[in-house]
Protein backbone atom coordinates (compact mmCIF):
# COMPACT_ATOMS: atom_id res chain seq x y z
CA UNK A 1 0.00 0.00 0.00
CA UNK A 2 1.23 3.36 -0.86
CA UNK A 3 1.78 5.94 1.36
CA UNK A 4 -0.74 8.37 0.02
CA UNK A 5 -3.36 5.58 0.29
CA UNK A 6 -2.63 5.20 3.93
CA UNK A 7 -2.39 8.74 4.79
CA UNK A 8 -5.87 8.99 2.91
CA UNK A 9 -7.78 6.00 3.36
CA UNK A 10 -9.28 5.76 -0.22
CA UNK A 11 -8.51 3.86 -3.51
CA UNK A 12 -5.96 4.91 -5.18
CA UNK A 13 -7.49 3.97 -8.30
CA UNK A 14 -9.67 5.05 -10.62
CA UNK A 15 -13.64 3.37 -10.27
CA UNK A 16 -16.23 4.13 -12.82
CA UNK A 17 -19.64 2.80 -11.38
CA UNK A 18 -22.32 5.15 -13.50
CA UNK A 19 -21.94 6.18 -17.22
CA UNK A 20 -20.69 9.64 -17.25
CA UNK A 21 -21.41 11.89 -16.71
CA UNK A 22 -24.24 10.38 -14.00
CA UNK A 23 -27.39 11.13 -13.21
CA UNK A 24 -26.47 13.87 -10.19
CA UNK A 25 -23.45 15.50 -12.23
CA UNK A 26 -25.96 15.62 -15.26
CA UNK A 27 -28.44 18.30 -13.00
CA UNK A 28 -25.48 19.83 -11.61
CA UNK A 29 -24.60 20.60 -15.34
CA UNK A 30 -27.99 21.71 -15.96
CA UNK A 31 -28.02 24.15 -13.22
CA UNK A 32 -24.30 25.43 -13.45
CA UNK A 33 -25.02 26.36 -17.55
CA UNK A 34 -28.22 28.43 -16.63
CA UNK A 35 -26.27 30.42 -14.11
CA UNK A 36 -22.71 30.49 -14.91
CA UNK A 37 -20.79 32.84 -17.25
CA UNK A 38 -20.29 30.80 -20.56
CA UNK A 39 -16.61 32.35 -20.73
CA UNK A 40 -15.33 29.42 -18.39
CA UNK A 41 -13.98 26.57 -20.88
CA UNK A 42 -15.17 23.46 -19.58
CA UNK A 43 -14.31 20.23 -21.66
CA UNK A 44 -15.40 17.00 -20.22
CA UNK A 45 -17.97 16.72 -17.82
CA UNK A 46 -16.79 16.02 -14.50
CA UNK A 47 -18.19 17.34 -11.17
CA UNK A 48 -16.48 16.91 -8.09
CA UNK A 49 -17.98 15.90 -4.64
CA UNK A 50 -14.32 15.28 -2.56
CA UNK A 51 -11.34 14.76 -3.26
CA UNK A 52 -8.21 12.75 -1.50
CA UNK A 53 -4.76 12.46 -2.45
CA UNK A 54 -4.70 12.04 -6.06
CA UNK A 55 -8.05 11.32 -6.42
CA UNK A 56 -10.96 13.03 -7.31
CA UNK A 57 -14.76 11.34 -6.16
CA UNK A 58 -17.13 12.87 -8.71
CA UNK A 59 -20.93 13.73 -7.52
CA UNK A 60 -22.11 10.26 -8.64
CA UNK A 61 -19.58 8.17 -6.51
CA UNK A 62 -17.31 7.48 -9.57
CA UNK A 63 -13.63 7.38 -8.38
CA UNK A 64 -10.79 9.47 -10.96
CA UNK A 65 -7.24 9.40 -11.02
CA UNK A 66 -6.48 13.26 -11.32
CA UNK A 67 -3.25 13.65 -13.10
CA UNK A 68 -3.90 17.54 -13.70
CA UNK A 69 -4.59 18.86 -10.13
CA UNK A 70 -6.97 21.35 -10.48
CA UNK A 71 -4.75 23.06 -13.33
CA UNK A 72 -1.50 22.18 -11.46
CA UNK A 73 -3.06 24.15 -8.06
CA UNK A 74 -3.57 20.91 -5.58
CA UNK A 75 -0.08 20.65 -5.28
CA UNK A 76 -0.10 18.47 -1.48
CA UNK A 77 -3.31 16.75 -2.86
CA UNK A 78 -6.54 17.28 -2.58
CA UNK A 79 -6.98 18.19 1.06
CA UNK A 80 -3.57 17.32 2.42
CA UNK A 81 -4.76 16.51 6.11
CA UNK A 82 -2.04 18.43 6.81
CA UNK A 83 -2.97 21.69 5.63
CA UNK A 84 -6.43 20.86 6.10
CA UNK A 85 -5.53 21.24 10.28
CA UNK A 86 -3.35 24.42 9.07
CA UNK A 87 -6.18 26.18 7.61
CA UNK A 88 -8.69 24.94 10.43
CA UNK A 89 -6.29 26.62 13.37
CA UNK A 90 -5.45 29.43 11.34
CA UNK A 91 -9.58 29.79 10.62
CA UNK A 92 -10.13 29.34 14.42
CA UNK A 93 -7.96 32.34 14.71
CA UNK A 94 -8.79 34.89 12.41
CA UNK A 95 -9.90 34.77 8.92
CA UNK A 96 -8.60 38.14 7.82
CA UNK A 97 -7.31 41.70 8.96
CA UNK A 98 -5.98 43.32 5.87
CA UNK A 99 -2.30 43.00 4.78
CA UNK A 100 -2.68 46.07 3.46
CA UNK A 101 -3.25 48.04 6.95
CA UNK A 102 -1.64 45.95 10.18
CA UNK A 103 0.52 43.24 10.46
CA UNK A 104 0.24 38.97 11.04
CA UNK A 105 2.87 36.65 11.12
CA UNK A 106 1.82 34.14 8.77
CA UNK A 107 2.44 37.01 6.21
CA UNK A 108 6.31 37.91 7.14
CA UNK A 109 6.99 34.11 7.65
CA UNK A 110 5.34 33.54 4.12
CA UNK A 111 7.37 36.46 2.57
CA UNK A 112 10.50 35.30 4.97
CA UNK A 113 10.13 31.95 3.07
CA UNK A 114 9.75 32.69 -0.31
CA UNK A 115 12.91 35.32 -0.14
CA UNK A 116 14.91 32.79 1.08
CA UNK A 117 13.93 30.10 -1.57
CA UNK A 118 14.54 31.67 -4.60
CA UNK A 119 17.25 32.14 -6.52
CA UNK A 120 19.70 34.87 -5.44
CA UNK A 121 20.44 36.66 -2.40
CA UNK A 122 17.45 36.36 0.47
CA UNK A 123 17.50 40.08 0.42
CA UNK A 124 14.22 40.57 -1.02
CA UNK A 125 10.32 41.39 -0.73
CA UNK A 126 7.17 40.14 -1.38
CA UNK A 127 3.43 41.71 -2.85
CA UNK A 128 1.02 39.52 -2.19
CA UNK A 129 -2.06 39.23 -4.13
CA UNK A 130 -4.78 36.54 -4.75
CA UNK A 131 -3.63 34.76 -8.44
CA UNK A 132 -1.36 34.69 -11.30
CA UNK A 133 -2.71 37.34 -12.75
CA UNK A 134 -2.11 39.85 -9.89
CA UNK A 135 0.67 38.59 -9.36
CA UNK A 136 2.32 39.44 -12.52
CA UNK A 137 0.28 42.61 -12.41
CA UNK A 138 2.33 43.62 -9.43
CA UNK A 139 5.77 42.85 -11.19
CA UNK A 140 4.61 44.29 -14.84
CA UNK A 141 3.68 47.40 -12.73
CA UNK A 142 6.54 47.35 -9.95
CA UNK A 143 9.60 47.52 -13.37
CA UNK A 144 7.94 50.69 -14.96
CA UNK A 145 7.95 51.80 -11.12
CA UNK A 146 11.81 51.24 -10.62
CA UNK A 147 12.99 51.84 -13.97
CA UNK A 148 10.87 54.75 -14.96
CA UNK A 149 10.74 52.79 -18.64
CA UNK A 150 7.53 52.04 -20.47
CA UNK A 151 7.64 48.66 -22.39
CA UNK A 152 7.57 45.13 -21.94
CA UNK A 153 9.16 42.45 -24.20
CA UNK A 154 7.24 39.00 -23.84
CA UNK A 155 7.23 35.57 -25.23
CA UNK A 156 5.13 33.99 -27.91
CA UNK A 157 2.55 31.24 -26.91
CA UNK A 158 3.42 32.50 -23.01
CA UNK A 159 0.42 32.78 -20.70
CA UNK A 160 0.24 35.65 -17.68
CA UNK A 161 -3.50 35.92 -16.88
CA UNK A 162 -6.73 37.63 -17.99
CA UNK A 163 -6.34 41.00 -16.70
CA UNK A 164 -5.68 44.02 -19.19
CA UNK A 165 -2.10 43.95 -18.03
CA UNK A 166 -1.37 40.56 -17.79
CA UNK A 167 -3.35 39.51 -21.02
CA UNK A 168 -1.47 42.42 -23.14
CA UNK A 169 2.26 40.54 -22.50
CA UNK A 170 0.28 37.06 -23.37
CA UNK A 171 0.17 35.46 -26.91
CA UNK A 172 -1.53 31.94 -25.92
CA UNK A 173 -4.22 32.09 -28.16
CA UNK A 174 -6.44 34.66 -29.72
CA UNK A 175 -9.94 33.85 -28.47
CA UNK A 176 -8.34 35.65 -24.88
CA UNK A 177 -7.77 38.54 -27.12
CA UNK A 178 -10.76 38.67 -29.34
CA UNK A 179 -12.96 41.79 -28.40
CA UNK A 180 -11.22 43.04 -25.68
CA UNK A 181 -8.73 44.99 -27.40
CA UNK A 182 -6.88 47.95 -27.88
CA UNK A 183 -4.80 46.09 -24.65
CA UNK A 184 -1.90 47.82 -22.69
CA UNK A 185 0.55 49.65 -24.96
CA UNK A 186 4.35 49.19 -25.16
CA UNK A 187 4.41 45.12 -25.21
CA UNK A 188 6.51 43.59 -28.04
CA UNK A 189 6.86 39.79 -28.51
CA UNK A 190 9.58 37.44 -29.45
CA UNK A 191 9.92 34.57 -30.13
CA UNK A 192 10.21 31.49 -27.49
CA UNK A 193 12.71 28.42 -28.35
CA UNK A 194 9.40 26.46 -29.55
CA UNK A 195 9.84 23.20 -31.26
CA UNK A 196 13.23 24.34 -32.54
CA UNK A 197 12.39 23.31 -35.98
CA UNK A 198 8.96 25.55 -36.37
CA UNK A 199 10.31 29.18 -36.48
CA UNK A 200 13.69 29.22 -37.30
CA UNK A 201 14.64 25.81 -38.70
CA UNK A 202 17.71 25.30 -36.44
CA UNK A 203 19.03 21.89 -36.32
CA UNK A 204 19.31 22.20 -32.25
CA UNK A 205 17.93 23.56 -29.37
CA UNK A 206 20.47 26.13 -28.89
CA UNK A 207 20.94 27.33 -32.42
CA UNK A 208 17.26 28.28 -31.86
CA UNK A 209 17.75 29.89 -28.38
CA UNK A 210 20.35 31.76 -30.08
CA UNK A 211 18.64 32.57 -33.36
CA UNK A 212 15.28 33.97 -31.41
CA UNK A 213 18.27 36.26 -28.41
CA UNK A 214 19.55 37.31 -32.45
CA UNK A 215 15.59 38.20 -33.14
CA UNK A 216 15.46 41.01 -30.21
CA UNK A 217 18.87 42.29 -30.96
CA UNK A 218 18.45 42.65 -34.45
CA UNK A 219 14.58 43.64 -34.98
CA UNK A 220 13.12 44.25 -31.40
CA UNK A 221 15.56 46.78 -30.91
CA UNK A 222 16.55 48.45 -33.93
CA UNK A 223 12.83 48.64 -35.65
CA UNK A 224 10.51 48.53 -32.46
CA UNK A 225 11.73 49.94 -29.22
CA UNK A 226 14.91 50.70 -28.40
CA UNK A 227 16.35 48.65 -25.29
CA UNK A 228 16.85 51.69 -23.02
CA UNK A 229 12.98 52.12 -23.28
CA UNK A 230 12.83 48.50 -22.02
CA UNK A 231 11.58 48.24 -18.56
CA UNK A 232 11.22 44.09 -18.36
CA UNK A 233 11.21 41.13 -20.17
CA UNK A 234 8.68 38.21 -18.84
CA UNK A 235 9.43 34.93 -19.42
CA UNK A 236 8.38 31.57 -18.21
CA UNK A 237 11.26 29.08 -17.19
CA UNK A 238 9.02 26.46 -18.91
CA UNK A 239 5.98 27.70 -20.79
CA UNK A 240 2.65 26.06 -19.63
CA UNK A 241 -0.01 27.11 -21.61
CA UNK A 242 1.85 27.19 -24.53
CA UNK A 243 2.79 23.51 -24.97
CA UNK A 244 4.92 22.29 -21.41
CA UNK A 245 8.05 23.48 -23.61
CA UNK A 246 11.07 23.54 -21.62
CA UNK A 247 14.12 25.96 -23.00
CA UNK A 248 17.98 24.91 -23.46
CA UNK A 249 19.28 26.71 -20.45
CA UNK A 250 21.29 28.86 -23.25
CA UNK A 251 18.36 30.91 -23.94
CA UNK A 252 17.79 31.87 -20.55
CA UNK A 253 21.48 32.74 -19.76
CA UNK A 254 21.74 34.88 -22.89
CA UNK A 255 18.43 36.77 -21.78
CA UNK A 256 20.18 37.01 -18.40
CA UNK A 257 23.29 38.65 -20.29
CA UNK A 258 20.88 40.68 -22.65
CA UNK A 259 19.32 42.42 -19.93
CA UNK A 260 21.48 42.87 -17.56
CA UNK A 261 23.89 44.74 -21.07
CA UNK A 262 20.79 47.10 -21.14
CA UNK A 263 19.62 47.79 -17.54
CA UNK A 264 16.11 45.78 -18.47
CA UNK A 265 14.73 43.52 -15.42
CA UNK A 266 13.77 39.83 -15.96
CA UNK A 267 10.27 39.12 -14.59
CA UNK A 268 10.22 35.31 -14.00
CA UNK A 269 7.00 33.90 -14.40
CA UNK A 270 6.34 30.68 -12.12
CA UNK A 271 2.85 30.57 -11.33
CA UNK A 272 2.98 27.19 -12.88
CA UNK A 273 6.00 25.77 -12.85
CA UNK A 274 7.11 26.82 -9.18
CA UNK A 275 6.79 25.45 -6.18
CA UNK A 276 8.07 21.99 -6.23
CA UNK A 277 6.75 21.22 -9.66
CA UNK A 278 9.96 20.14 -11.73
CA UNK A 279 11.56 18.73 -8.30
CA UNK A 280 13.05 22.02 -7.58
CA UNK A 281 10.85 24.61 -5.06
CA UNK A 282 11.80 27.33 -8.12
CA UNK A 283 11.77 26.05 -11.65
CA UNK A 284 14.60 28.42 -12.50
CA UNK A 285 16.98 26.57 -10.40
CA UNK A 286 17.19 23.89 -12.84
CA UNK A 287 18.87 26.48 -15.03
CA UNK A 288 21.96 27.41 -13.26
CA UNK A 289 23.18 31.25 -12.80
CA UNK A 290 19.75 31.81 -14.00
CA UNK A 291 18.56 34.64 -11.21
CA UNK A 292 15.47 36.62 -12.23
CA UNK A 293 15.06 39.76 -10.75
CA UNK A 294 11.52 39.85 -9.93
CA UNK A 295 9.52 36.52 -9.64
CA UNK A 296 5.96 35.72 -9.31
CA UNK A 297 4.05 32.10 -7.80
CA UNK A 298 0.35 31.47 -7.57
CA UNK A 299 -1.40 28.16 -8.39
CA UNK A 300 0.43 25.34 -6.12
CA UNK A 301 1.76 28.00 -3.28
CA UNK A 302 -1.43 27.80 -0.91
CA UNK A 303 -1.91 24.12 -2.17
CA UNK A 304 -5.25 24.84 -3.19
CA UNK A 305 -6.12 28.49 -1.68
CA UNK A 306 -6.52 31.68 -3.42
CA UNK A 307 -2.72 33.38 -3.29
CA UNK A 308 -0.09 35.26 -5.55
CA UNK A 309 3.32 36.61 -5.01
CA UNK A 310 5.06 38.87 -6.73
CA UNK A 311 9.30 38.86 -5.01
CA UNK A 312 11.80 40.59 -5.94
CA UNK A 313 15.25 42.30 -5.02
CA UNK A 314 14.73 44.48 -2.28
CA UNK A 315 16.71 47.78 -3.92
CA UNK A 316 14.16 46.61 -7.20
CA UNK A 317 10.95 46.76 -4.80
CA UNK A 318 11.46 50.48 -4.22
CA UNK A 319 7.98 52.00 -4.34
CA UNK A 320 6.11 54.16 -1.89
CA UNK A 321 3.44 52.97 0.71
CA UNK A 322 0.50 53.82 -1.05
CA UNK A 323 1.58 52.67 -4.84
CA UNK A 324 0.07 49.34 -4.96
CA UNK A 325 -1.77 46.67 -2.61
CA UNK A 326 -4.93 44.69 -2.59
CA UNK A 327 -7.72 43.81 0.47
CA UNK A 328 -7.29 40.40 0.19
CA UNK A 329 -3.92 39.29 -0.97
CA UNK A 330 -1.82 37.51 1.82
CA UNK A 331 -4.98 36.05 3.62
CA UNK A 332 -3.94 34.93 6.60
CA UNK A 333 -5.64 31.13 5.93
CA UNK A 334 -3.89 31.18 2.41
CA UNK A 335 -0.12 31.79 4.26
CA UNK A 336 -0.66 29.10 6.90
CA UNK A 337 -1.76 26.85 4.17
CA UNK A 338 1.19 28.12 2.06
CA UNK A 339 3.63 28.14 4.98
CA UNK A 340 2.28 24.18 5.27
CA UNK A 341 2.82 23.69 1.52
CA UNK A 342 6.97 24.53 1.81
CA UNK A 343 6.94 21.99 5.31
CA UNK A 344 5.96 19.70 3.37
CA UNK A 345 7.82 20.00 0.02
CA UNK A 346 10.98 20.63 2.33
CA UNK A 347 10.04 17.16 4.23
CA UNK A 348 10.14 14.87 1.34
CA UNK A 349 7.57 15.61 -1.31
CA UNK A 350 10.15 17.83 -3.63
CA UNK A 351 11.92 14.39 -3.49
CA UNK A 352 8.51 12.61 -4.13
CA UNK A 353 8.56 14.88 -7.20
CA UNK A 354 12.18 13.61 -8.54
CA UNK A 355 11.66 9.60 -8.10
CA UNK A 356 7.94 9.59 -9.48
CA UNK A 357 8.48 12.60 -12.33
CA UNK A 358 11.44 9.99 -13.48
CA UNK A 359 9.47 6.84 -13.12
CA UNK A 360 6.39 8.60 -15.45
CA UNK A 361 8.55 10.23 -17.76
CA UNK A 362 10.70 6.88 -18.51
CA UNK A 363 6.95 5.05 -19.26
CA UNK A 364 5.59 7.92 -21.40
CA UNK A 365 9.08 7.60 -23.21
CA UNK A 366 8.41 3.89 -23.79
CA UNK A 367 4.51 4.40 -24.54
CA UNK A 368 6.41 6.74 -27.26
CA UNK A 369 8.32 4.03 -28.57
CA UNK A 370 4.91 1.82 -28.86
CA UNK A 371 2.34 4.66 -29.94
CA UNK A 372 3.67 6.64 -33.07
CA UNK A 373 1.16 9.55 -32.50
CA UNK A 374 3.34 10.90 -29.75
CA UNK A 375 5.60 12.67 -30.62
CA UNK A 376 7.80 14.00 -27.88
CA UNK A 377 7.78 13.68 -24.53
CA UNK A 378 9.08 16.71 -22.45
CA UNK A 379 9.46 18.68 -19.10
CA UNK A 380 10.88 17.86 -15.45
CA UNK A 381 9.31 16.68 -12.74
CA UNK A 382 5.97 16.42 -12.49
CA UNK A 383 5.61 19.08 -14.79
CA UNK A 384 5.72 16.60 -18.11
CA UNK A 385 3.96 16.86 -21.26
CA UNK A 386 3.80 14.44 -24.42
CA UNK A 387 2.79 16.07 -28.34
CA UNK A 388 0.12 14.34 -30.22
CA UNK A 389 1.12 14.44 -34.30
CA UNK A 390 -0.22 12.21 -36.72
CA UNK A 391 3.07 10.46 -36.95
CA UNK A 392 6.46 10.79 -35.80
CA UNK A 393 7.65 10.78 -39.26
CA UNK A 394 5.48 13.56 -40.74
CA UNK A 395 5.44 15.42 -37.66
CA UNK A 396 2.40 17.12 -38.21
CA UNK A 397 0.42 18.16 -35.18
CA UNK A 398 -3.10 16.80 -34.55
CA UNK A 399 -4.86 19.03 -32.63
CA UNK A 400 -8.48 17.19 -32.99
CA UNK A 401 -6.63 13.58 -32.07
CA UNK A 402 -5.33 15.71 -28.91
CA UNK A 403 -8.83 17.06 -27.45
CA UNK A 404 -10.24 13.33 -28.36
CA UNK A 405 -7.59 11.12 -26.34
CA UNK A 406 -8.17 14.15 -23.25
CA UNK A 407 -11.50 12.99 -23.31
CA UNK A 408 -12.32 9.61 -23.60
CA UNK A 409 -9.29 9.20 -20.74
CA UNK A 410 -11.51 11.21 -18.62
CA UNK A 411 -14.16 8.05 -19.50
CA UNK A 412 -11.44 5.65 -18.45
CA UNK A 413 -11.28 7.45 -15.05
CA UNK A 414 -8.01 9.60 -15.97
CA UNK A 415 -8.20 13.50 -15.42
CA UNK A 416 -5.60 14.83 -18.03
CA UNK A 417 -5.63 18.56 -19.58
CA UNK A 418 -4.37 19.53 -23.40
CA UNK A 419 -1.88 22.55 -23.79
CA UNK A 420 0.10 24.14 -26.78
CA UNK A 421 -1.72 23.31 -30.18
CA UNK A 422 -1.30 19.72 -29.74
CA UNK A 423 0.19 18.69 -26.26
CA UNK A 424 -1.41 17.24 -22.88
CA UNK A 425 0.29 18.18 -20.03
CA UNK A 426 0.43 15.67 -16.85
CA UNK A 427 0.28 18.15 -13.70
CA UNK A 428 -0.38 15.59 -11.01
CA UNK A 429 -0.54 16.42 -7.46
CA UNK A 430 3.08 16.05 -5.76
CA UNK A 431 1.77 13.23 -3.60
CA UNK A 432 1.14 10.53 -6.43
CA UNK A 433 3.00 7.14 -6.63
CA UNK A 434 3.88 4.53 -8.58
CA UNK A 435 0.74 2.30 -8.75
CA UNK A 436 -1.04 5.50 -10.11
CA UNK A 437 1.25 6.10 -12.67
CA UNK A 438 1.00 2.68 -13.80
CA UNK A 439 -2.72 3.01 -13.70
CA UNK A 440 -2.45 6.67 -15.76
CA UNK A 441 -0.14 4.98 -18.67
CA UNK A 442 -2.05 1.60 -18.57
CA UNK A 443 -5.19 3.99 -19.53
CA UNK A 444 -3.61 6.28 -22.07
CA UNK A 445 -2.31 2.99 -23.69
CA UNK A 446 -5.67 1.88 -24.30
CA UNK A 447 -7.28 5.10 -25.73
CA UNK A 448 -4.37 5.50 -27.80
CA UNK A 449 -5.12 2.04 -29.03
CA UNK A 450 -8.47 2.72 -29.25
CA UNK A 451 -8.26 5.94 -30.68
CA UNK A 452 -5.17 6.05 -33.50
C1 LIG B 1 2.37 30.75 -16.18
C2 LIG B 1 1.06 31.34 -15.75
N1 LIG B 1 1.02 32.62 -15.36
C3 LIG B 1 -0.12 33.18 -14.94
C4 LIG B 1 -1.30 32.48 -14.91
C5 LIG B 1 -2.57 33.13 -14.44
O1 LIG B 1 -2.90 32.68 -13.18
P1 LIG B 1 -4.37 32.93 -12.58
O2 LIG B 1 -5.31 32.14 -13.41
O3 LIG B 1 -4.28 32.49 -11.17
O4 LIG B 1 -4.63 34.39 -12.70
C6 LIG B 1 -1.30 31.13 -15.28
C7 LIG B 1 -2.55 30.34 -15.28
O5 LIG B 1 -2.69 29.34 -15.90
C8 LIG B 1 -0.09 30.55 -15.73
O6 LIG B 1 -0.03 29.26 -16.12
Amino acid sequence: MSNQAAVWEGSIHPQIKTELPGPKTKALIEKDSHYLSPSYTRGYPLSIQRGYGAMVVDMDDNVFLDYCAGIAVCSTGHSHPEVVKAIQEQAAQFLHMSGTDFYYTGMADLAQKLAETTPGSPDKKVFFGNSGTEANEAALKLARYHTGRKNYISFYRSFHGRTYGSMSVSTSKAIQRKQFTPLMPGVFHAHYPYFYRDIFQSETPEACAQACLNYIEDYIFKMLTPPDEVAAFIVEPIQGEGGYVMPPASFLIGLQALARKHGILIIADEVQAGMGRTGQIWASQLYPGFEPDIMTSAKGLASGLPLGACIARSDIMDWAPGSHATTFGGNPVSCAAALKTFELLENGLLENVRVQGTYLKSHLQALAERCDVIGEVRGEGLMLGIEIVESRASKIKAPDLRNRIVDECFYHGLLILGCGENSIRFSPPLVICQEQTDSAVAILEAVLKKLA
